[in-house]
């Protein structure tokens, strides 16, 4: 990579129970000074406790599938106790959340684009984010939802969307 370090580096994906070795690897690295910072990626709650109980350090983040209609609830007040950041991957959904009507309406409301909704949730909740898309004007916008706040009701009404719904796989089942 010609880099002297890499500032963040995760496991992708649990690969069938074989991550212990990958993270003790990452350990050492970072350990070296190589890797400024280590995480883990669509870990479920009983996949960061048992890599807790061998690991010298804590994933500084969990990149997962997160969006209003799959809130990770379980995951989210775990990673809020042992001070892991998330990290939200899909979190409009691929796209599929921007019409809901309960979003338009609030994007109404708050005079924002609907994405800016979903993200705005995410921000008040702590919540890191991977947001994609392949217009400027988008990123931008999505990049920008600092001058507003979602009020308490608003957003009890996108935690209610929750249905534990996903739009990729399901890490306990998903087969490599
Ligand atoms: N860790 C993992 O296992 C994992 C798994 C999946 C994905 N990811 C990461 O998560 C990132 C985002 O996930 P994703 O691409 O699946 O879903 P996403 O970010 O929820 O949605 C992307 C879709 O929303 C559209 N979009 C974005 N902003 C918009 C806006 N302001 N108005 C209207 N449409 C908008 C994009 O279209 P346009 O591009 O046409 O604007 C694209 O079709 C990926 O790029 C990837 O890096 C990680």
């Amino acid at each position: 990579m010609q880099l002297d370090y890499v500032d963040l580096f995760l496991i992708h994906w649990l690969g069938h129970d074989a991550y212990k070795e990958s993270w003790l690897a990452l350990e050492d690295l970072y350990a070296a000074g190589k890797i400024k910072a280590i995480g883990v990626s669509n870990f479920q709650v009983h996949h960061l406790k048992e890599l807790m109980s061998y690991a010298k350090v804590i994933p500084v983040l969990n990149q997962i599938e997160l969006h209003p209609k799959l809130a990770q609830e379980e995951i989210y007040e775990f990673s809020t106790q042992h001070a892991i950041k998330i990290q939200a991957w899909s979190p409009l959904m691929q796209g599929q959340l921007l019409t809901h009507p309960v979003i338009v309406e609030l994007a109404k409301k708050y005079d924002k684009s609907p994405a800016q909704i979903i993200l705005r949730w995410d921000l008040q909740r702590d919540i890191l984010l991977v947001v994609k898309s392949v217009h400027v004007e988008r990123m931008r916008s999505n990049a920008d939802i600092f001058d507003f706040h979602l009020d308490s009701e608003d957003m009890n009404k996108l935690n209610q969307l929750d249905e534990g719904l996903r739009s990729g796989p399901d890490p306990d089942t998903f087969d490599f």
